[in-house]
């Protein structure tokens, strides 16, 4: 069987752990030619060896997507090695300061945004213009529910991924007369990695034990359990192939029930 994805040119950021290294491993054996992104270049180079060792076209590259210049030197390499760019996936993403929101400063929300959301928006601005050339192309951002179910001490985390989606929906609308598709995907708690990290993080905060956090995580999840990384994986295989080409501007959520708008 072809595979899903054969030769088609994905940027990915985010790719040194968790669901961005997860997703590189994915589309590579899929047939895309992946370019994968973060700021620790160690495990992406680890990653690179390994899949280009199982005869995989791909290419890693140390940018921060904090950084403009980095967006647009990820987007360029990606150009320059295979020609175009056919799908992007904005999935790096940091939780910012923990604080409630009187204690928050305008520069901690500031190195959130840049991360959270100037990151995306360059990355949209220098991929958009190779898939207007070829009047295709995905687009697929990595939002969060707790805009829409505030958690506290979120205030920084919460405000960037609710302007993920506002740039999410109105780069779809301008990019839909181009058969540009771009969606968000909204997670809860996802199990893994980083949510050990804000569990920790949040125990600290509201001087709770880790125990009784994850029992406040559980009460929010109708279904009692939090997504996996493989999930969210496997619907930006949705989003990105043909099954969604009627898809954009929506907003997926994927966090068993905590949001059901
Ligand atoms: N895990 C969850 O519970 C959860 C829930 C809702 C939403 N999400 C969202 O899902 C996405 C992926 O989450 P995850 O669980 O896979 O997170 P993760 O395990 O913390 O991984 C985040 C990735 O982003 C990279 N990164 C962070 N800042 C970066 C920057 N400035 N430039 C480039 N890369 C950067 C990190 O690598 P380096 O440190 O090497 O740069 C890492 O590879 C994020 O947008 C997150 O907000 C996650």
């Amino acid at each position: 069987m072809k595979p899903k994805f054969s030769e088609r040119v994905v940027v990915i950021t985010g790719a040194s752990r968790g669901i961005g290294m997860l997703l590189t491993r994915a589309f590579a054996q899929e047939g895309a030619h992946v370019v994968f992104a973060a700021r620790r270049l160690d495990p992406l180079r680890q990653l690179e060896t390994e899949l280009q060792a199982s005869g995989h076209q791909v290419l890693a590259v140390k940018a921060d997507v904090g950084v403009q210049e980095d967006c647009k030197r990820l987007i360029d390499a990606t150009v320059q090695r295979f020609g175009t760019v056919d799908i992007l996936v904005n999935n790096a993403g940091v939780s910012g300061a923990q604080k409630p929101c009187w204690e928050v400063d305008a520069a901690e929300l500031d190195e959130t945004m840049k991360v959270n959301v100037f990151g995306p928006l360059a990355c949209i601005r220098y991929a958009a213009p190779h898939m207007i050339k070829k009047q295709a192309g995905a687009i697929i951002d990595i939002g969060s529910f707790t805009g829409k179910r505030p958690a506290p001490n979120r205030t920084v985390y919460a405000t960037s991924k609710m302007a993920l989606l506002g740039l999410t929906r109105t780069a779809a609308l301008e990019l839909a007369a181009h058969k540009v598709r771009c969606n968000l995907i909204s997670p809860g708690p996802v199990a893994g990695e980083r949510v050990e990290e804000v569990v920790a993080n949040a125990a600290k905060a509201q001087n709770l034990s880790a125990d009784e956090v994850r029992k406040n995580f559980q009460s929010w999840m109708p279904l009692g359990e939090m997504v996996s990384e493989q999930e969210i994986c496997d619907m930006i295989f949705f989003l990105a192939s043909d099954s969604g080409k009627h898809m954009t501007g929506q907003d997926i959520n994927m966090d068993s029930g905590i949001v059901m708008f």
